[in-house]
């Protein structure tokens, strides 16, 4: 059921209120391989977690798991603490961003945005004006004001990629799950954008979580980092605290410590 909102001065807010993950014993397996050996994690409301780990680590599975487009071989995960293991992708309304831009070729930026809202079926779709409204104020939160006009064949790729950021921050998602969304661009690109992501977390307070494989955009962006490998969590902890304290031979060496 969408909130009741009053019609006052103020613009509704742009984000739900963030909420907290719990990832309990979380297996996964595909035929023989098992991608996550049971895996715990407690994701505070409002945190951006990195997760990092070299390839084949199970960094995506646990995203996708999370997102609904994976399910579980055992183990529960929870959001605000009720059970939300069985909800579907749509239930679960996570704004999602991967490396490839998949935005619509044949649609403007602005279309682009609007889409996830206008797919909605009628009776929680917005009117058209507050579509309109909700897309203007995510331009500016991209630092684009000015592009929605634009086809993605007219923009660089970073443009692209914070354009796919306001399309999945369009839907009023309760949390934000990026899959290596700075691994096609350039590394000066990269690092604005992260910048970008960084102003955008805190703009918005979603409980956001990011993989990556690079200890550095890892280190500089994220409040939490978790560090996998072969489908086990190495350690968990503040960067300060995994540099201060790495857990294991394989943290130090992965994190060049
Ligand atoms: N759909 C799938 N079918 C079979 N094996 C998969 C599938 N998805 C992932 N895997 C395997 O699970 C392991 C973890 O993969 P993944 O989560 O993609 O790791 P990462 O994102 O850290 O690179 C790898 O061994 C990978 O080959
Ligand atoms: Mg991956």
């Amino acid at each position: 059921m969408a909130p009741c909102r009053s019609a006052g001065r103020h613009p509704p807010p742009l984000m739900e209120t963030p909420m907290n993950i719990e990832i309990e014993e979380i297996c996964k397996d595909f035929g023989t391989t098992a991608a996550l050996q049971p895996v715990s994690l407690s994701i505070p409301a409002g945190s951006l977690v990195a997760l990092l780990g070299p390839s084949g680590s199970g960094k995506t599975t646990l995203l996708r798991i999370l997102g609904g487009l994976e399910f579980p071989s055992a183990g529960r995960v929870l959001f605000d603490g009720a059970d939300a293991t069985g909800l579907t992708v749509q239930e679960r309304r996570a704004g999602f961003v991967f490396q490839s831009y998949a935005l619509f070729r044949h649609m403007s930026v602005f279309d682009n945005i609007a889409y996830g809202l206008r797919a909605r079926p009628r009776k929680t779709r917005p009117a058209a004006a507050e579509i309109a409204r909700r897309v203007t104020r995510l331009l500016d939160l991209i630092k684009l004001p000015d592009i929605g006009g634009r086809y993605p064949s007219q923009l660089s790729g970073g443009q692209r990629q914070r354009v796919a950021l306001a399309r999945a921050l369009a839907i009023e998602p309760r949390m934000l799950l990026l899959d290596e969304p700075f691994g096609a661009l350039d590394a000066k690109v990269r690092k604005e954008l992260r910048q970008g992501l960084r102003d955008i977390h805190d703009t918005t307070g979603l409980t956001t979580i990011f993989v990556t494989h690079d200890q550095d955009e890892a280190m500089e962006l994220a409040d939490l980092i978790v560090v996998m490998s072969m489908g086990r969590i190495e350690q968990i902890g503040r960067p300060a605290e995994i540099r201060a304290r790495p857990a294991s031979d394989f943290v130090r060496q992965f994190l060049d410590l």
